[in-house]
């Protein structure tokens, strides 16, 4: 079979200047969804999507791909290289023993979270959602009849005055105490960025074994790890979590920048794994994934699609760092940097806006940065908003001009 794995090295520092030479003209032409939903000269910050393209290993074998003419269903091969891949890249990454039996591909992670509450909670039973939380984990249990039990998290600050967010443990068991059905963990956990702790998980770990409450930890993210000092810890891997309870979906689709191609992985054994192959609802999402996107899922965790993503996540730390300076001395807003993920979360509670608006509508007319607006991650983050900071240096500055200018004299 063809060897996709291997081709000719982009220099690093090549790499580096085609990111720092994108422009937002450029980035219109493209029309991706993030630059194309709003007109006039307005930055897109919003949906997780990065500017940077992909790995150069990537794009090779959808270019070999198409030039073979090679667009037809998967071989059995090619998913299992993909499954193989995912179980290395967890063992090798975070030291986390996955067979590749354990791993199934699906279409994307948010198949997975349909059927887990369709078919493997109990019925009618609601759905515990730490927020603030990205936004579907709030809509997708009203589609299967199931109640959101939102626990808003901790938010505090540390010594230097820097934002912290933490899982509000006691709410969450009071939800799991009145009756849960499940309980979605996202880590790193968009919208905050934080990368939780061995000490957190097992402590979820802890709740879900003793109220028998499956937990779906979402880790779309963990290739995404953006702080040096931190670092993920796969839920599934602590001793405490319950293989029977626990179901992991991950992707590529976002360290890599492929959610288009289709094709997530669940991780689950024990119980779970039985549980999933014996129903035929969650076990035919394997058969929705794509073949491109299996393709491109063992092509990113190549040794040189890792090579890249690790170049990416130091451009992106440089980003977080260059808005956080530029927004240091600005008193109406509070960002939180990431830890994990490109999403940082803004607090404009101090920031006087128009009558009517929220921050994210004031930061898309006024200065033209389009933005999550808080109101959709949970009840009572109406005045937050989230930024996108997978862009080029040259955008990621124009950003926070416009952020500190539209900050520092808003029209109140
Ligand atoms: C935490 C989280 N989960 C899931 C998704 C969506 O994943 P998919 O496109 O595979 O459904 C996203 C997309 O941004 C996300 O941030």
């Amino acid at each position: 079979m063809v060897d996709d794995t291997t081709g000719p090295h982009e220099s690093a520092h090549d790499l580096l200047a085609s990111f720092d030479a994108l422009t937002p003209e450029t980035m219109r032409a493209r029309g991706s969804l993030k630059w194309s939903t709003y007109d006039g000269d307005v930055i897109g910050a919003w949906v997780a999507e990065m500017d940077l393209g992909t790995a150069p290993a990537v794009a090779r074998v959808l270019r070999r791909a198409v030039d073979d003419g090679s667009l037809g269903y998967m071989p059995m091969s090619v998913g299992e290289r993909a499954r193989e891949a995912v179980a290395a890249f967890h063992r090798h990454s975070f030291g986390w023993a996955v067979p590749r039996r354990d791993v199934s591909l699906l279409p994307n992670v948010l198949s997975a979270l349909g059927a887990v509450i369709a078919q493997h909670t109990a019925p009618s039973s609601p759905v515990v959602v730490p927020t603030p939380a990205y936004m579907p984990f709030l809509s997708i249990p009203g589609r299967y009849g199931r109640r959101c039990m939102q626990v808003p998290a901790l938010h505090t600050h540390d010594a230097s005055g820097a934002p912290v967010w933490r899982l509000d443990l006691d709410g969450i068991e009071a939800a799991m105490a009145a009756g849960a059905g499940l309980l979605i963990l996202c880590n790193p956990w968009n919208p905050v960025g934080r990368v939780l702790s061995p000490a957190e998980l097992d402590a979820v770990a802890e709740l879900s074994s003793r109220y028998h409450i499956p937990v779906l930890a979402d880790e779309i993210h963990s290739s995404l790890v953006l702080d040096p000092a931190a670092a993920h810890t796969p839920y599934g891997s602590r001793p405490g979590a319950d293989p029977d309870l626990t179901f992991t979906v991950t992707a590529v689709s976002k360290g890599w920048n492929i959610p288009g191609l289709m094709c997530a992985q669940l991780i689950a054994s024990g119980g779970a794994r039985s549980a999933w192959e014996a129903d035929p609802l969650s076990a035919h999402l394997a058969d929705e994934a794509a073949y491109l996107g299996a393709r491109a899922v063992a092509a990113a965790l190549s040794p040189e699609g890792l090579a890249w993503n690790r170049a990416v996540r130091t451009y992106l730390h440089g980003n977080g760092d260059l808005i956080a300076g530029a927004l240091a001395g600005i008193e109406t807003v509070e960002l939180t940097v990431p830890e994990g993920s490109y999403l940082a979360w803004l607090d404009c509670s101090r920031l006087p806006v128009p009558e009517g608006a929220s921050p994210a509508r004031f930061f898309r007319r006024e200065p033209g940065v389009a933005m999550s607006p808080g109101a959709a991650f949970g009840r009572g983050y109406e005045s937050f908003c989230r930024l996108n900071l997978a862009t080029g240096r040259t955008i990621a500055a124009q950003i926070a001009q416009r952020l500190v200018d539209a900050a520092a004299e808003p029209r109140g």
